[in-house]
């Protein structure tokens, strides 16, 4: 099967710092695959790259078959590169349904119908303000933001740092549920529970290198390996 997504060779740059030494990854269509790595490792480094938000960046970013490394920053979410940040860049003083249409809809884009079924609870919410919204709420305000402009691939950092168990628990039906209707997902997470009920692969990064990669199942048999390169 063709690739969404390779990734080869990127390395990335903050100033005169060379973060990003050699990211090699790739998602096919329909795929989860979760990035693990313990902090500073260059998890967050390598999304940013990947949306042309970092200094410099140089290797080969393929999607369906296009290098999207020349790509203008501004033209990244038009190949369908959805970027949901860790830091979730809810404005609290706009209104949810203010929140939402930040970004521009796409022809591919879920519809407001479509968003609501999936986040009831927005819907309920439209006229609140953002910063109104607890931590779990702003997360999918976030996500569900992001989907109206129509992504190939979502690019979720870490969603469900800081969250409670349960709101942690809702997001993982969500995102498997988004799963389910073939969107493809590169996942950060330092939750390896929740990577694992996600994800139909994992790679490990260090120092900004993949460090290695495995499936799902064989999970496991790499325990030790995760164990020694994410400190858990
Ligand atoms: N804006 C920045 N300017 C300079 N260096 C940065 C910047 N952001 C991150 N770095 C450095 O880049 C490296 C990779 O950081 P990154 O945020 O990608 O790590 P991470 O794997 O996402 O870690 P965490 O698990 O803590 O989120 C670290 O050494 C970090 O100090
Ligand atoms: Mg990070």
């Amino acid at each position: 099967m063709t690739d969404l997504l390779n990734i080869c060779g990127l390395q990335g740059w903050y100033g005169e710092s060379h973060v990003l030494h050699g990211i090699n990854v790739t998602v096919r269509p329909g795929e989860t695959v979760a990035l693990i790595g313990r902090n500073g490792a260059g998890k967050t480094t390598t999304l940013r790259a990947l949306m042309n938000l970092l200094d410099k960046r140089e290797g080969a970013i393929v999607m369906d078959g296009q290098d999207l490394i020349n790509l203008p920053r501004h033209r990244v979410a038009a190949q369908g590169l959805g970027y949901v940040p860790e830091e979730r860049g809810i404005f609290t003083t706009l209104s949810v349904a203010e929140n939402l249409r930040l970004l521009p809809r796409t022809g591919e884009g879920m519809s407001d119908a479509q968003i609501f079924e999936f986040f009831p609870n927005l819907q309920e919410r439209l006229a609140s303000d953002g910063g109104k919204l607890s931590g779990g709420e702003q997360q999918m305000l976030a996500i569900a933001r992001v989907l109206r402009t129509g992504p190939r691939l979502l690019l979720l950092d870490e969603p469900t740092e800081g969250l409670a168990p349960v709101i942690v628990q809702r997001i993982g039906h969500l995102l498997r549920a988004l799963k389910a209707q073939g969107l493809a997902m590169l996942l950060v997470e330092q939750n390896l529970a929740f990577a694992r009920g996600l994800a139909d692969r994992f790679y490990l990064i260090e120092n900004g290198r993949i460090a290695g990669s495995f499936a799902n199942d064989e999970f496991e048999a790499n325990a030790e390996r995760v164990a020694a390169i994410v400190g858990v």
